[in-house]
């Protein structure tokens, strides 16, 4: 089947509620009018066909009502996750979540109460720890450490040192949100090991799960360590690969009963149910010609990645981390001697660029921006010359 995506045209998307364009002036004080949007990570590429074509035909048929699609859904799930990831997931041990931050809160008020300490790699996407801050948990922080391939280590021995006893979950990225860091086999059964000695739920939040580069694997958790299942909680979605996160759709796979009973008790307390347009999108996404549509899109990303780190490398003092998955690239600017508010100043004002600010990622994250490339060539070309001229006096 031939599929012949267009990533290189633009879509316009200021104007069409859409939070990275629309929002950015308000959040990053960068004029959407010439100012290039590589904050928040969705991706500004137009939806796949497939997609479109399974959102013209529930308008079609003029029927919002209460739907059955979830069986479907799950099955799609599954297939996707055994033909890509090699993950024999069962649809019954899925439930489903308005989007993976909703997952996640709802993990922290099923499996821990007010007061509990909450494992976390930092810096990591920084939705955990206001997830955690917001549920009047505590965010126990294990700071990840630069390996000698300049890509994060976790430090399990100093996590181990620093236990108390008051944890009772430990959530993990994986692929890692903002290193673009794929974890190998060994470290996660690691991570499970260590969940297991301090009898701790183990989150692991795979939603980067499809965006990785050719040559690398992203093993899921249950994969790599299948004697973790018991304790495991899968946070997966379509929603970054195919960007849908405007349909608000999140899969939950837990294995153990007990776990998964309990879940779904918290979602009948809340009455969270999933939603048409998520399920119709997902199913249709997790199809061949979806598969297809994704190895595309990788290539282009990684066109995109080896354009984007090849010129920041070039800028003296610039330091992107050596990425395997994502299209948020993280970049350590600390060798340019300038504190953050200078660097941020070059970016938003002189480069007329929004990216995300390290320091929201914590603790190691302070000198650090992050940014997202996942759109045309052309534009992210204006945005690497953008940068060299803001950067140009470190020549
Ligand atoms: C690791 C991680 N988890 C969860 C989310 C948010 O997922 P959702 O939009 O489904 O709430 C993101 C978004 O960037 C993410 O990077």
């Amino acid at each position: 089947m031939t599929i012949h995506p267009d990533f290189d045209t633009p879509i316009e998307r200021r104007g069409t509620r859409s939070v990275k364009w629309d929002a950015m002036q308000a959040a990053q004080g960068v004029d959407a009018g010439d100012g290039i949007a590589m904050w928040v990570a969705d991706m500004d590429f137009a939806a796949a066909d497939v997609l479109q074509e399974a959102t013209k035909a529930l308008i079609e048929k003029a029927n919002y009502g209460y739907f059955t699609g979830e069986t479907e859904m799950k099955d799609a799930v599954a297939w996707w996750m055994e033909t890509r990831h090699g993950w024999r997931a069962d649809p019954a041990h899925m439930v489903s979540t308005a989007g993976l931050g909703n997952a996640i809160a709802i993990c922290l008020q099923t499996y821990t109460d007010p007061g509990d300490e909450v494992i976390i790699f930092t810096p990591v996407y920084h939705e955990f720890t206001n997830k955690i801050v917001n549920a009047d948990r505590k965010v126990k922080e294990s700071p990840l450490v630069i390996g000698e391939d300049g890509t994060y280590r976790m430090d399990l021995d100093a996590l181990e040192a620093a236990m108390t006893g008051r944890e009772r979950l430990l959530l993990f990225c994986s692929p890692h949100n903002p290193a673009g860091r794929i974890w190998t086999i060994a470290e996660q059964q690691a991570v499970a090991r260590f969940c297991a000695r301090h009898d701790l739920i183990l989150v692991s939040d795979e939603i980067h799960h499809d965006l990785v580069y050719p040559g690398k694997i992203h093993v899921p958790m249950p994969v790599a360590a299948p004697d973790s299942v018991e304790r495991l909680v899968m946070l997966t979605s379509s929603s970054k690969t195919f960007n849908t996160a405007g349909s608000r759709l999140g899969t939950v796979t837990i294995p153990g009963a007990d776990l998964r009973k309990r879940f779904g008790k918290q979602l009948n307390a809340l009455n969270l149910q999933s939603n048409l347009l998520g399920c119709e999108l997902t199913r249709a996404a997790y199809s061949p010609r979806g598969a297809i549509w994704v190895d595309q899109l990788v290539a282009y990303l990684d066109g995109n990645r080896a354009a984007f780190l090849k010129a920041m490398n070039q800028i003296p003092g610039l330091q992107p981390m050596p990425m395997q998955a994502t299209y948020l690239a993280w970049i350590d600017f600390s060798n340019t001697g300038m504190d953050m508010s200078e660097v941020l100043h070059r970016v938003k004002s002189d480069a007329r660029i929004a990216p995300s600010v390290g320091a929201e990622f914590g603790t190691g994250g302070e000198t650090c921006l992050r940014f997202n490339f996942a759109m045309p060539r052309a534009r992210l070309d204006t945005a690497i010359e953008r940068l060299q001229a803001a950067f140009r006096d470190l020549q």
